[in-house]
């Protein structure tokens, strides 16, 4: 008889998982103080939330804007970078880390991965240096910080600067200290789907003052500390956040530390039961990382020692009720953004005199990346906010799977 619930054998799970977001009376009161207050902009809500966020994961300064990827570009646009230059950025990432690079007109170089991490592996940024390179995105991929000791030495080897990509990585830390204050400079994204969310939003976070102030004022128009409201210094933009983003911010950074322990917890409990369940491959443990966030709880099959594909794997998996998917399934250069090869203005800026030559991303090629778009699984990080028993009966669920698996062949 049939055990798999794919098969008409009895379903693993039946859960009531927890929905997200996740808000109450804080979030209401919050929102009501700024409506009634008429004060709807850049103001009160904004720095206090810049402060809590920025001291929250040990930084000095905190200036928020209006997404992830608008925080990208505006500290690659206060870092100095544009025409002509080579950023390093992993492909296996959301689009923003390269379309950043594009926006203020540089060049994105795609370096490989790690295998156990997902994170960009520092000995393939050193291969891909050149003299143009000026920066590098480390993406801290699903809350797993990359290896920020060896992308220190490189980029003091050859003077770049290092731009954290954090938008997965709220409360995370290496060797105590928090992402985002980690590289030159940090982003964040508090977008509706994010650990911390504000349905929009971004924040970037540094130590420095100078790089502080420069991205204040690109995303605030061009202005500067002391200068006049009509007085814009350098072409920035309007990428300001709004209080009432600011209020709901507040309210939920009340909750992220426990809800960060809570997942954290959950993740355990699943590498534990998952550690034993042939065919799966978990993350490295890295005791650098001194808290690790999750926006989602990442693993590999192996469908060679399983006998079936990972979309036959994941079916099967989900009519158990685990809600566990397939994630990035191509890398970033494959993307048909990317299909950029040739001349002409719409080839701009990997085309363009200024850069020298063309790049042609056809040629590109990261084979652990592409492994992993193709046999890596995520539990987004709602879920890890569930009981303890519903986690361990997801754990037992995927094993089921796993323990079964010559059904599905
Ligand atoms: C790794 C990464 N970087 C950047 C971003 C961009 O953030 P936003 O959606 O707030 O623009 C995202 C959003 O999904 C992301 O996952």
């Amino acid at each position: 008889m049939a055990k798999l619930a794919i098969n008409s054998g009895e379903k693993a799970l039946n859960c009531a998982w927890p929905g997200w977001p996740i808000w109450g009376d804080e979030e209401r009161e919050n929102l009501n103080g700024v409506l009634e207050s008429g004060l709807w902009c850049y103001g009160e809500k904004v720095r206090e939330f810049e402060e809590k966020y920025a001291a929250f994961h040990g930084a000095a300064y905190g200036i928020t804007c209006s997404s992830g990827t608008t925080a990208l570009e505006a500290a690659l646009l206060a870092l100095g970078v544009g025409a002509g230059h080579e950023v390093i950025v992993p492909p296996y990432t959301f689009m923003a880390t390269a379309s950043a690079v594009l926006r203020v007109n540089a060049v994105p170089v795609f370096a490989d991965i790690e295998p156990d991490t997902y994170c960009i592996d520092p000995a393939d940024v050193e291969r891909k240096v050149t003299d143009r390179t000026k920066a590098v995105i480390p993406v801290h991929l699903g809350g797993y910080i990359a290896d920020m000791d060896r992308l220190w030495e490189i980029a003091r080897k050859h003077s770049l600067w290092v731009v954290e990509d954090a938008c997965h990585a709220w409360g995370s830390q290496w060797k105590g200290k928090g992402a985002g204050a980690l590289g030159h400079c940090g982003v964040f994204s508090f977008q509706a789907s994010k650990n911390i969310n504000s349905g929009e939003g971004g924040i970037i976070l540094t130590d420095h003052e100078d790089i502080a102030d420069a991205c204040r004022s690109y995303t605030n128009c061009g202005r500067v500390k002391g200068g006049a409201w009509y007085q814009h210094f350098v072409m920035g933009s309007n990428l300001r956040m709004t209080e009432f983003q600011a209020a709901l911010l507040l309210a939920q950074l009340t909750r992220l530390e426990a809800q960060t322990v809570k997942r954290q917890e959950s993740a355990r409990i699943l590498d534990d039961i998952l550690g034993g369940a042939p065919g799966i491959r978990l993350s490295r443990p890295e005791p650098r990382m001194t808290r690790r966030s999750y926006h989602m709880y990442v693993c590999r099959i192996d469908q060679e020692a399983l006998g079936v594909s990972r979309q036959r794997f994941l079916e099967a998996c989900q009519a158990e009720g685990a809600p566990i998917y397939a994630g990035y399934s191509t890398p970033l250069y494959r993307n048909p953004l990317f299909d950029m090869a040739g001349s002409g203005p719409e080839n701009c800026p990997v085309s363009c005199p200024y850069y020298g030559k063309p790049v042609d991303y056809a040629g590109v090629s990261c084979p652990v990346c592409e492994a992993v778009c193709q046999d890596s699984c995520w539990i987004p990080q709602q879920y890890l906010l569930a009981d303890e028993q519903d986690i361990r009966a997801l754990g037992r669920a995927i094993c089921k799977v796993c323990e079964n698996v010559a059904e599905l062949r």
